[in-house]
């Protein structure tokens, strides 16, 4: 659908939104000074740095930077585009989109064609699984132990040989040589497309509202790439969506079991473990964190029991953690993966696995316990010392008693030298956690590593002047009529502040009596919204007083004069050096002439 965005309308959705309330439903918000604060939804952070303001509508972490209006909050949660955040907005306060015309807009009817095409993709597969041609793929899924009912509950199919016949079916179908490039379904050359997916065992992935949104396909021989997967595109993104959750979210066992495969999933579903999903042969991202996060408060780790599962489980707990979810890990015995295990040992078993799965602190604990040969004097040193650092994460004090009690008798080691440990290793990692961000803070103040405007750090005292005064235009919006006689767009150094400035000046000159930041997050990356808010809460460093605007505004003149100079006099030096260059040459030429 084309959406017609209007002023009027994003004004009166901006008006009707209230910003703290919608960012309370996942933070909890406490009251402050003008604002209310919380513990930041976009970093790891355990004081609260994250602030929002009602009356500008706006909200900001003096921690991460991440900042913006409710529309940005609602691109970066939920990863949608400016558009349609917007939508997702009019609809949570009741208010209709205004729509264009009845034409779609090109990226909504490519993503329909995409899924459409998947879908038919998925169909065909499916078809030739039964068929002649699929004999050998059925036969496959069927010695791997696989159901006929699980083989059409997870719309299994085959990709068969050769490098037409999945585009021919799309051809057939009227897509566009465009429309099929962008499926991810072939692979484009310069001599052409062909298929993508030969003779494979096929996956569909479907997202969690039940589009085939792509596909896994797995080679039958000993193709170095066991799983192929679509590529990524305007639908498929790999890192974003989770194997078979379209089951698992109806699954009343109120936790999610998180495995590493397609095949595990599988089995485990035909195994009556509902609850199952898996990535999508990447490392567990934070967006798939807040997708678990959106159906489950609990979820269990269930990676194979090698090195890079062992690895997996660390970042896993790390990231899923920091969404608050409660974690636990099973550790498998028995074969390598959940597969393997239901096939040799039976669900049974795969039940007790389950119930003895641990929380993060005692898997954390008893890996390094294990690790460590405790009747060796120099070995119980080095395994203390790993335990003190474990410990030294929680936060709860009740936990750390608990454990700290624990760890002494494993360690054979009095209780007050763990807990005196303990505590001076929480000591030491606050100051670290201090120390770099006071490291980062500087860097940004000095731009340095500055994505979002990386000529800061060339010219700060511009940069700071430029900043002023989009602080004063965004903090006083009745001050930039006089501001605009003063100052140009031309003044301006950096050209990221210089943008900022040329949109609240197009805000101005569209309606003047709104504040021009309230639509700002049109024109802004997420990421760039980020810092204009800052800019706001910048607002000690000047107020609207006209002598200092009038410093302010002169600063940057005389700094932007100076730059001016500087470059024109760099290119005067080199001028004058080629001159003496040629000038030398010249005299060499002459030399050898005579
Ligand atoms: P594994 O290599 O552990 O395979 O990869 P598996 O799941 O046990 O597969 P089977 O049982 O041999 O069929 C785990 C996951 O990593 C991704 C897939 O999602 C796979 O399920 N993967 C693996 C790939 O994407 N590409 C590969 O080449 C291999
Ligand atoms: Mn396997």
């Amino acid at each position: 659908m084309a959406y017609e965005l209007t002023d009027e309308f994003l004004n009166e959705l901006r008006s009707r939104v209230d910003i703290v309330e919608l960012i309370s439903r996942a933070v909890d918000l406490k009251p402050s000074a003008s604002s209310f604060v919380g513990l930041c939804p976009f970093h790891n952070e355990k004081t609260p740095s994250f602030h929002v303001d009602p009356r500008k509508k706006f909200f900001y972490c003096f921690g991460c930077q991440t900042g913006g209006d409710a529309i940005t909050y609602v691109m970066k949660t939920e990863g949608l585009s400016y558009p349609d955040a917007v939508v997702s907005l009019a609809e949570r306060v009741g208010m209709s989109v205004p729509v264009r015309d009845t034409l779609d807009s090109g990226v909504t009817q490519m993503r329909k064609k995409i899924l459409e095409m998947n879908r038919l993709a998925g169909r065909y597969f499916h078809r030739l699984l039964w068929e002649d041609v699929g004999k050998g793929a059925l036969e496959y899924l069927v010695r791997r132990g696989l159901r006929k009912n699980t083989i059409i509950r997870f719309g299994l199919g085959y990709a068969p040989p050769g490098w037409h016949h999945l585009l021919e079916e799309l051809r057939k179908k009227g897509y566009t040589e465009g429309e099929i490039k962008a499926s991810g379904l072939v692979s484009v050359t310069e001599k052409g497309m062909f298929d993508r997916f030969r003779d494979r065992v096929m996956f569909p992935i479907i997202d969690q509202n039940g589009n085939v949104i792509g596909f896994g396909g797995r080679t039958m021989k000993d193709d170095p790439a066991k799983y192929l997967n679509t590529s990524e595109n305007l639908i498929f993104r790999k890192g974003h969506n989770l194997y078979a959750l379209n089951f698992a979210k109806a699954s009343k066992d109120g936790e999610l079991i998180l495995c590493e495969g397609y095949m595990d999933v599988i089995a485990l579903h035909q195994s009556g473990f509902c609850n199952a999903v898996a990535t999508l042969g990447t490392a567990l991202t934070p967006e798939q964190a807040r997708l678990l996060k959106k159906y489950t408060d609990r979820v269990i780790l269930c990676y194979d029991n090698d090195e890079a599962g062992i690895n997996a489980t660390r970042r896993g707990l790390e990231i899923l953690s920091s969404v608050d979810l409660q974690v636990r890990v099973l550790t498998l015995r028995g074969g390598k993966d959940p597969d393997e295990i239901i096939e040799n040992k039976g669900r049974d078993f795969f039940r007790t696995l389950l119930e003895e799965s641990q929380n993060g602190l005692d898997y954390k604990l008893n890996r390094v316990l294990s690790r460590f040969d405790l009747s060796v004097d120099s070995e119980r040193v080095q395994c203390a010392s790993a335990v003190f650092d474990i410990l030294a994460q929680v936060s709860s004090p009740a936990q750390t008693e608990i454990y700290a009690e624990r760890a002494a008798k494993e360690l054979n080691l009095s209780t007050d030298t763990v807990k005196r440990e303990v505590a001076r290793r929480k000591k030491k990692q606050a100051r670290q956690r201090e120390k770099k961000e006071i490291q980062q803070e500087n860097n940004r103040l000095r731009g340095i590593g500055d994505r979002i405007n990386p000529q800061r750090a060339a010219y700060p005292r511009a940069a700071r002047a430029e900043e002023d005064i989009l602080a004063l235009m965004l903090n006083y919006p009745d001050r930039i009529g006089k501001l605009r006689k003063l100052v140009a767009p031309e003044d301006f150094v950096t050209d990221f502040n210089r943008r900022v400035f040329l949109a609240l000046l197009e805000e101005a000159d569209a309606d003047p009596t709104r504040d021009p930041s309230v639509l700002l997050s049109r024109y802004f990356q997420p990421e760039e919204m980020g810092r204009i808010v800052s800019f706001l809460s910048s607002c000690e460093a000047i107020d609207a007083e006209e002598d200092k605007i009038r410093k302010v505004v002169e600063t940057l003149q005389e700094e932007k004069r100076k730059i001016t100079e500087r470059a024109a006099g760099g290119e005067r030096l080199l001028a004058e050096n080629l001159k003496k260059l040629s000038q030398k040459y010249r005299a060499g030429h002459n030399k050898t002439e005579e």
